[in-house]
């Protein structure tokens, strides 16, 4: 009886054993596949991480190039207030309105397209010193009539200006000047209102640019135009050194 009672408790043992080793391996299966997968998980997450490393590098690279431009634009704005704004006053002479025109041309120029300070007179209404010694640059456009002489319009200043007693009153040594002078090649006299504005006003002050004589035989304009660039070029240049 005893005999098979053991045979019987050695078969359940067995049989126990047998199931038992099938579970462990199921389960070695079970822990490789989570072992696989955790690994793959892990590959992603280093992989996902990585990116938005990149990203927050590249991020902060262009945080870092904005900042350097909007510094760079500081500078420039800063500059920029420290720059004088070229101030002057035009003065015309004219018989039929070239010379008004084209100091019209060189006005229009210089406030908007630069955005200087520019006024613009007639000859006729220089009564004093005063324009000499309130600005840093004069600009003078005047035309010759006649045998050599000045415009209606220019006879009162030039006969002002010729007095010496009329320098008597100027403070402003450091005054600039330029003229344009239109005339006719053809006239003997040509270019004599230029000529003789240019002789006086040398005796006092320095040039910005040579005295330039138009001619009207010769593409006006165009000689104007080539005054003006000129002019522009050198403007800057005396208000800010
Ligand atoms: C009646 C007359 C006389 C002129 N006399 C001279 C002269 O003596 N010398 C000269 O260089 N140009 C002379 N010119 C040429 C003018 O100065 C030139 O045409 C100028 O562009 C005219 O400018 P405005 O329109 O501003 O008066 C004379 C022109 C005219 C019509």
């Amino acid at each position: 009886m005893s005999e098979y009672i053991f045979l019987i408790l050695s078969i359940i043992f067995f049989f126990i054993a047998y199931l038992f080793k099938g579970n462990n391996n199921k389960k070695i299966q079970g822990s490789e596949k989570l072992e696989k997968l955790g690994k793959e998980y892990l590959q992603k997450l280093t992989k996902k991480y990585s990116k938005t490393e990149k990203l927050e590098k590249e991020l902060q690279e262009k945080k870092n190039e904005e900042l350097k431009s909007s510094e760079k634009e500081k500078i420039i704005k800063k500059e920029n207030k420290k720059k004088i704004t070229p101030s002057y006053t035009i003065i015309y002479g004219t018989q039929s309105g070239t010379s008004r025109r084209l100091s019209k041309d060189l006005y229009k120029e210089s406030i908007e397209t630069y955005k200087y300070n520019c006024k613009i007179k007639n000859a006729s209404k220089v009564k004093s010193i005063d324009d000499f010694n309130n600005n840093k640059l004069l600009i003078f456009i005047f035309s010759t009539y006649g045998n050599g002489v000045p415009t209606d319009d220019s006879i009162e200043f030039t006969n002002m200006i010729e007095k010496n007693e009329f320098w008597d009153n100027l403070t402003n040594k450091n005054l600039k000047y330029c003229i344009f002078g239109l005339g006719d090649s053809n006239y003997v006299k040509f270019n004599a209102q230029a000529k003789r504005l240019d002789k006086i006003f040398s005796k006092y002050f320095q040039s910005l640019i040579p005295l330039t004589l138009g001619d009207d035989s010769n593409n006006l304009e165009d000689q104007f135009d080539q005054w003006m660039i000129k002019f522009f070029d050198e403007v800057p240049k005396f208000f800010n050194n």
